[in-house]
């Protein structure tokens, strides 16, 4: 990866209108929040959201979470319903995330939600992350601004210690006070902390009326394949094809690869072909195929996270 100049920006309002600027034209800006500090991109720019997994080092594409600054922008994306309705007048804006259904045709990446038809949403409370939201006027994808397997920054220093020369920004808002990721509350089925935090699942309990159960699956979601809440296609794939079968969908990487249907990436670039990723399963999939043949992508920095990802998609299924 290419190490670019990383500006450290002051939270006011020339930062916040640079950070938002910088936003737009795609690049990467580690932001504050109340949790800990995000690594944001535009969301609905699917080489933004690639550049996030490159610049954290992530070896597979975990859904990320999308931070909108009010309520008319989250209802925009997903669809929304009484019980979110309750649990967003109780704890928004601030810590919470909720996973509900995505709607359609929203216009978010699907490297965001890996795919997925669910999209987790956040309001956050901290004045900087707001008004940098505001500003920009989109949803902003963010994970946590460390690299992977690193501990979360709860400082603009922090950030630096890993993702230094890797990102646009950081936008120094000082500390995050509750130091812990978002609570997650799942309600695109029956309402489930799919992660603690600050909000706790008794609290959630008695605002919603209802019990809010923890997740129990935790133990089966190592085994590739079996990652229940991770898209794959109705096709079989076929990965590290060396040529062409008959009647197989074809999915290439790199230059020469004219007699593909589809090429993640004719320059063999990386990043692009993270972007294209998920859009390209989905339409060779919806065009009917019954076999995605997809080409060697090389094993190397975004790499590692494409093949990741085919080979939970190449997985057998019951
Ligand atoms: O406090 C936070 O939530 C921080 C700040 C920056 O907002 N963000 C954060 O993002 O922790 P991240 O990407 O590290 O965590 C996202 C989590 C993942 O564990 C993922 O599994 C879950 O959210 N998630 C995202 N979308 C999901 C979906 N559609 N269904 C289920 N889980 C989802
Ligand atoms: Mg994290």
């Amino acid at each position: 990866m290419t190490q670019i100049a990383t500006q450290r920006l002051e939270a006011d309002a020339p930062g916040i209108a640079r950070a938002a600027e910088i936003l737009r034209q795609g690049g990467l800006v580690a932001f504050p929040t109340e949790t800990v500090y995000g690594l944001g991109g535009d969301a609905g720019n699917d080489r933004a959201v690639a550049r996030i997994y490159e610049a954290k080092g992530r070896p597979s594409f975990n859904p990320l979470i999308v931070h909108l600054a009010d309520l008319d922008a989250v209802k925009a994306l997903v669809i929304w319903s009484d019980l979110a309705e309750t649990a967003a007048a109780a704890f928004w804006p601030g810590p919470l995330t909720m996973v509900l259904p995505l709607r359609e045709g929203a216009p978010v990446s699907k490297l965001v939600t890996a795919g997925l038809d669910s999209l987790a949403v956040r309001l956050p409370a901290n004045p900087v992350a707001r008004n940098l939201l505001r500003a920009f006027g989109g949803p902003v994808a963010a994970p946590s601004a460390n690299r992977s397997g690193r501990i979360s920054p709860t400082r603009a220093a922090h950030v630096l210690d890993t993702l230094d020369g890797r990102i646009e920004a950081v936008l120094d808002g000082g500390r995050c006070e509750v130091g812990l990721e978002s609570t997650i509350l799942g309600l695109a089925g029956k309402p489930t902390l799919l992660r603690p935090g600050r909000v706790t699942a008794e609290a959630l309990s008695d605002v919603l009326g209802r019990p809010v159960m923890a997740r129990k699956d935790r133990e089966a979601i190592s085994a590739p394949g079996q990652l229940a809440s991770h898209y794959a296609p109705k096709a079989r794939v076929r990965l590290n094809a060396a040529d062409w079968r008959e009647g197989e969908a074809r999915l290439g990487f790199g230059p020469g690869e004219g007699d593909c249907d589809l090429n993640l990436s004719p320059a063999g670039d990386l990043v692009e072909a993270a972007a294209n990723l998920f859009e390209y399963l989905h339409r060779l999939d919806s065009a009917g195929a019954e076999v995605i043949a997809v080409m060697p992508v090389p094993h190397v920095g975004l790499g590692v996270a494409i093949n990741d990802r085919l080979s939970r998609a190449a997985a057998p299924r019951d």
